[in-house]
């Protein structure tokens, strides 16, 4: 970058223009800088271009699109009762259902002081209260593609007059099991809109994909590709197979960790897993695609609230889900894609905090091992499981990160209940307090 492009970098939330009511939301969260990628983005999306933007995880990325996007279409905000007043402008898609209403929350907090109407439609639940809300009109729709399209479907959402299409986590978005999907969704956008791509990860070939979806699109990079967050401890444990259990139980009580997510490859692998924990006594849950939505939101809000100490999931929460302060991710076996590695481990040191990821890797996963070292251009550090009488030296404190892009975020506390993740789905609502 030059010199005269690195003055122009705004470094305040005030410096980026956006409308006063969206600075005042930001403030009242507490955010005081912008992060990297918030600083590089919010000005591209607001000058009205397409983005294919990457940025390592837990360093806002949710804001880096919804503040702009809010922004742009501030000026059709009405309180008008009409629901023609209210069609879908911003389109949000997210590959899972706690990602979608995770986006969903950002989005009203950030848009709390505008009349702008926002829902989240998302599979797993019944569809009238979903239904409802759409009816009455929405200006931005957050959702999981399956189910938009099961609305489009019932001709309960028209998408003729989106403007912004954001696809989070877009390189999942993208791969084989979501593209036929979008595709459906991309023929019912009109072809002159805005289109933003985020993600922590871009292969070389959804990097090509993705040009098709785009219009002339400006590449945004935060750091290196494919990085995981500097504040993020990475060490590895070579552990045989049989031995896991024992070795996750040792690294949890040797490194005093108050709570772990705790990764398996399989849900059946994640059920028993889940099972021999709650047997030894453990306050653990289990998170996976096959679990009802009550049973999924209740595992992750337990966990959020401090009450579940060890969740056991599959890679189903591996994208996106923001835990405040999450201490460490356990990967009890390696995914079989080196990306939810990276996506996996950003679960934790998210948002300047520091935070430790701890892969036992029995001798079947080398491979795998090696495949993730070549993704994320590193080896590993592999060291011997913890003893009582040498515990390892704690994560990596964020003073220590100080360059690091979360170096300008501050530090933040866990949350009061998220409450909208127990409700009913969401109504659609003027975000305005009317
Ligand atoms: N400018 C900021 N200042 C302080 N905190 C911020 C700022 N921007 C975002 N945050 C907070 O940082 C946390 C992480 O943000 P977010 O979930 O958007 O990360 P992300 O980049 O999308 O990560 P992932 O790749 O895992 O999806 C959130 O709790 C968010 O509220
Ligand atoms: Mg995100």
């Amino acid at each position: 970058m030059t010199e005269s492009a690195a003055l122009e970098v705004a470094t305040t939330f005030a410096e980026l223009n956006l409308a006063p009511e969206i600075q005042a939301a930001v403030e009242s969260l507490g955010y005081v800088h912008p992060t990297p990628i918030q600083q590089q983005a919010i000005p591209l999306v607001l000058a009205g271009r397409d983005l294919l933007a990457q940025a390592q995880t837990g360093t806002g990325k949710t804001a880096a699109f919804a503040l702009p996007l809010l922004d742009r279409i501030k000026p059709h905000a009405n309180t008008s009762t009409s629901p023609a007043r209210h069609p879908v402008r911003a389109l949000v898609l997210a590959p899972t259902r706690e990602l979608a209403i995770q986006v969903y929350d950002s989005v009203v907090e950030y848009a709390k002081n505008l009349p702008l109407r926002c829902t989240c439609v998302y599979g797993g639940v019944g569809m009238q209260e979903q239904e409802a809300a759409l009816r009455a009109g929405v200006e931005v729709l957050v959702a999981t593609p399956g189910r938009l399209l099961d609305h489009a479907g019932n001709k309960l959402v028209q998408l003729n007059q989106v403007q912004f299409l954001v696809l989070d986590e877009a390189d999942r978005m993208l791969d084989m099991g979501f593209l036929p999907d979008l595709k459906r969704i991309l023929a019912l956008l009109p072809k002159q809109r805005q289109s933003l791509l985020f993600s922590a990860t871009f292969s070389d070939e959804i990097v090509r994909l993705a040009q098709n979806f785009l219009q002339n699109p400006m590449r945004v990079e935060v750091a290196r590709r494919n990085t995981a967050a500097e504040t993020v401890e990475q060490v590895a444990h070579k552990v045989p197979e049989a031995d896991k259990l024992e070795a996750l139980l040792r690294v949890v009580k040797v490194r005093d960790l108050a709570q772990a997510l705790v990764f398996t490859r399989t849900k059946i692998s994640a059920d028993k897993l889940g099972r021999r924990l709650l047997k030894r006594g453990l306050e653990a849950a289990i998170i996976h695609g096959d679990k009802t939505q009550v049973d999924r939101l209740q595992a992750l809000e337990g966990f959020k609230q401090g009450t579940i100490k060890l969740l056991v999931a599959t890679d189903i929460a591996a994208r996106g889900l923001d835990i405040v302060e999450l201490p460490a991710v356990i990967n009890y076996e390696l995914p079989y894609s080196p990306e939810d590695y990276v996506h996996r481990i950003g679960r934790t040191g998210r948002a300047g905090a520091s935070g430790l990821a701890v892969s036992l890797v029995s001798a079947d996963e080398d491979k795998l091992l090696a495949g993730i070292e070549r993704f994320i251009k590193r080896e590993l550090n592999i060291v011997p499981l913890p003893s009582p009488a040498s515990p390892p030296r704690p994560a990596v404190s964020p003073e220590e990160t100080e360059s690091g892009p979360a170096a300008t975020l501050p530090r933040r506390r866990r949350a009061e209940p998220v409450c909208a993740l127990l409700m009913p789905p969401p109504q659609s609502q003027l975000a305005g307090g009317q």
